[in-house]
């Protein structure tokens, strides 16, 4: 298939397309290089050997956006671009709203007009908002606790709505848990721009000493007090859009999380990448970050029955990998 793949050069998109032309696609990527490097091409080349054609643009802009649509054949669309740092989201709402819903309008509407009928979304655990029972199923009720996650919300409403009018379409909305690892190849993996948010990067800076872990709260109602999350390795989030790629050419909306459905605390994590890793964490107890929630972990039994889809790697393998990259950077 040929595959167009949105904001393709970052963390999640980049393993994905290693994976999609890994097994026999052809793939465009559409990124504007905000939170990504160029050099992912070539590492990318390197990993698989085919270098993915790549449109350095907004794809929140129609007209450029359009531009690939009358190049190419797309048969699919898998769509990364997003601005997804929570904490940013609070202090600066529009940017959020604006790049996030108007690239998804934007790509729907070229999708549309040439005629590719498949949508792959990334989507995210934090669509649960504070979940009141455990493990969480697809059913469960929806809310957003800020920007970020009500653009997640939002974008799902969208593409629920716009398959209901448009019924040839097919419509698949992938629920990331919390993606950390990297290719085992040590040439790619999470290298946000700026000031990481996420656990994992940070336990990595500590870990080379550039800086003490703070671990946000001890207080939750979980086994040792630390917040609990399902952690998934960034190459079975990519294998979760593989499965995804079955429903294409399968009018209708189809929803799956993609996690493990084991949960981890912060100190296990600590635990296991120091046991792995023969490194030290530094770390100090904080007080609790606003807007996290004590636990989430997913019931993934719904991807498995309807895609096949089920991780494979366990938290070892995760805290391996992601040292692995991190002492190439
Ligand atoms: C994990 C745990 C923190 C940093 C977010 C988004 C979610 C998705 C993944 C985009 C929590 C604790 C963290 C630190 C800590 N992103 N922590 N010290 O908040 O579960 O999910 O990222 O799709 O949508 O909400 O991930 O890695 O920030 O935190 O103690 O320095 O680690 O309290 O318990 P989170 P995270």
């Amino acid at each position: 298939m040929k595959i167009l793949v949105t904001g393709g050069m970052g963390y999640i998109g980049s393993h994905t397309v290693i994976e999609l032309i890994n097994r026999g696609n052809e793939v465009i990527i559409a990124d504007n290089l905000s939170n990504s490097k160029k050099s992912v091409l070539d590492i990318v080349e390197a990993i698989t050997g085919k270098r993915p054609e790549f449109y350095e643009i907004d794809v929140a802009d129609k007209a450029e956006l359009e531009v690939i649509f009358k190049a190419h054949a797309i048969d699919a669309a898998i769509h990364f671009a997003g601005l997804k740092a929570v904490g940013e989201s609070v202090s600066m709402p529009l940017e959020y709203y604006k790049n996030n819903i108007m690239s998804t309008i934007a790509l729907l509407e070229c999708m549309k007009a040439y005629g590719c009928k498949a949508f792959i979304f990334s989507s995210s655990a934090t669509v649960y908002g504070d979940p009141a029972v455990l493990p969480i199923t697809e059913d469960f009720p929806l809310s957003a606790t800020n920007p970020y996650g009500a653009t997640k919300l939002m974008i799902e409403r969208i593409l629920t709505d716009f398959q209901y009018a448009n019924k040839d379409f097919s419509v698949t909305l992938l629920r990331y848990f919390n993606p950390i690892g990297a290719h085992p190849s040590g040439l790619i993996g999470e290298d946000p721009n700026g000031i990481p948010n996420n656990l994992v990067p940070l336990v990595i800076k500590a870990a080379k000493g550039e800086r003490v872990l703070s671990v946000y709260g001890r207080d939750y109602s979980t086994p040792d007090g630390t917040g609990v999350r399902d952690y998934i390795h960034v190459c079975d989030l990519a294998d979760g859009h593989i499965g995804a790629l079955k429903n294409a050419d399968k009018p209708g909306v189809y929803i799956y999380n993609l996690g493990t459905g084991n949960g981890f605390s912060v100190l296990e994590i600590i635990n296991a990448f120091e046991q792995v890793n023969k490194v030290k964490v530094p770390y100090v107890f904080a007080e609790r970050r606003p807007g996290d929630i004590a636990a989430c972990y997913a019931d993934c039994g719904k991807a498995e029955r309807e895609i096949g889809f089920r991780a494979s790697r366990g938290i070892e393998e995760m805290c391996r990998d992601a040292w692995n990259f991190a002492k190439s950077m």
